[in-house]
C-alpha cells in the first residue's frame, strides 16, 4: 500500500489538478501552507506530442513544488505514451497522472477524460501504454462512472489497478452528474476495500473537519482537495493540524488574507508574465480570497475590475484602513 510519491507525512493532502487554478503560483502557495503533493492541470497528450507551447508551459514547475505529478489526458494510447515519455525526460516530475475524470464536452467528445469510462478496455490500454513509456509511477484520477446506469467505481478502479496504476483518486460522481449532487463517500470506502493500491478520496471536502471525516468514513490513503481550496490555502494548514491532533488554528484575519493574496499575485506575475492577461486571469483569485469578509461583495466587484496588482493592493489597503486612505 505504499504511496507512489514521497510524502513527509503518512497521510498526504493533495491539491487537486484544476485547469486555470492549480497553476504553478497557487501550487507554491498551497505547498507552503501544508499541501503534501500537488498536480498540474490536465494537459492534452496530442498537444504535448505536437509540442504546442501553451500546453508544454503547463508542465513547467519550480523545485519548491515537489513532489508534483503532471496530469495528461487523451484517448490514443500511442499519444499518451509519447506524452508520458516527453514529460518524464524533460520535466522530471515525481509521477504521471492520467485524467479519466474530466467531464468537459470538448474533451469527452474525443473520448478523453471521463469519455474513456465508456470503454474500460480502452482505459486499460491507455494505462498500460503510459506505464510502459515511463519509469515514473503512474497514477489515475477517475469519476465513479460515465452515467448512473454504468456507475461502478469498484470495477473501474480494479481494472485500473490491473493495468498498472499505482494509486487511484476517486472523485465520487459520474460524468453526467458534472458537479451536481454530492460526492458519494461510501463509494470511496468501497474502492478502498477492494483495491490493494492506495486510494485517494476526492469530492466536497471544504473544511478541516471534512478532511478528518472523509478519512474515517472511507479509510482512504490521502485526500485531494479542489474547490474548497479556492482562496483558502489555509485549508491545508488546518487539515494538517487536525490530522496531527492539534487544535484548529484561528482563521486568517483580513490582513493575512490580503498578504497571501498579494504574494500569490506576485508569483503569478513572475511565473506567468507581468501582463494584463495575467492580471485579468488573476481576478477570480482576488475575489475568492475575500469570501466571507464583511462587505465582501462590494470588495469583489471592485477587485473584478483591477488592471494591475498595484490597484488590488490599494483596494486592500483602503479596506484595512479606510480612514488613512481618506486623509
Ligand atoms: C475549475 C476546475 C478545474 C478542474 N480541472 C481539472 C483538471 O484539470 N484535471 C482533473 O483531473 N480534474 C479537474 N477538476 C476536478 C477536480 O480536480 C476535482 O476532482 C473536483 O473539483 C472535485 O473535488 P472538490 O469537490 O474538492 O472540488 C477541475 C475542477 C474545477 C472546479
Amino acid at each position: 500500500m505504499q504511496l507512489p510519491y514521497p510524502s513527509v507525512r503518512p497521510f498526504p493532502l493533495l491539491l487537486a489538478p484544476m485547469a486555470g487554478v492549480s497553476e504553478a503560483p497557487y501550487r507554491q502557495i498551497c505547498r507552503r501552507m501544508g499541501a503534501d503533493v500537488v498536480l498540474s492541470e490536465f494537459l492534452s497528450s496530442e498537444a504535448i506530442r505536437r509540442r504546442i507551447r501553451n500546453t508544454l508551459e503547463g508542465a513547467e514547475f519550480e523545485e519548491v513544488e515537489r513532489p508534483i505529478g503532471i496530469q495528461i489526458y487523451g484517448a490514443d494510447p500511442n499519444a499518451m505514451a509519447e506524452a508520458a515519455r516527453l514529460i518524464t525526460e524533460h520535466y522530471r516530475p515525481e509521477f504521471v497522472d492520467i485524467n479519466f475524470g474530466c467531464p468537459v464536452k470538448k474533451v469527452v467528445q474525443r473520448n478523453g477524460g471521463s469519455g474513456c469510462l465508456r470503454d474500460l478496455d480502452q482505459v486499460q490500454r491507455i494505462i498500460r501504454a503510459v506505464v510502459g513509456a515511463t519509469h515514473l509511477p503512474v497514477t489515475v484520477k477517475t469519476r465513479s462512472g460515465w452515467s448512473d446506469a454504468s456507475r461502478d467505481p469498484v470495477s473501474i478502479a480494479l481494472r485500473m489497478q490491473d493495468a498498472g496504476a499505482r494509486a487511484v483518486t476517486l472523485h465520487a460522481r459520474t460524468r453526467t452528474q458534472m458537479f451536481s449532487g454530492r460526492a458519494d463517500w461510501d463509494e470511496i470506502a468501497g474502492v478502498v476495500e477492494a483495491l490493494d493500491i492506495p486510494v485517494i478520496g476526492n469530492g466536497d471536502v471544504t473544511t478541516a473537519e471534512d478532511i478528518v471525516r472523509m478519512r474515517s468514513h472511507t479509510g482512504c490513503a490521502g485526500i485531494m482537495i479542489g474547490r474548497g481550496a479556492f482562496g483558502n490555502p489555509w485549508l491545508f494548514r488546518d487539515g494538517q493540524a487536525l490530522l496531527a491532533g492539534e487544535p484548529l488554528p484561528s482563521r486568517p484575519d483580513p490582513r493575512e488574507r490580503f498578504e497571501v493574496a498579494l504574494e500569490h499575485a506576485r508569483l503569478a506575475l513572475r511565473l506567468q508574465g507581468d501582463t494584463r492577461k495575467t492580471v485579468i486571469e488573476f481576478r477570480k483569485h482576488l475575489g475568492w480570497y475575500t469570501k466571507g469578509l464583511h462587505g465582501a461583495s462590494d470588495l469583489r466587484q471592485r477587485l473584478f475590475r483591477v488592471e494591475s496588482i498595484a490597484e488590488a493592493e490599494a483596494i486592500f489597503l483602503a479596506y484595512l484602513d479606510p480612514v488613512a486612505q481618506v486623509a
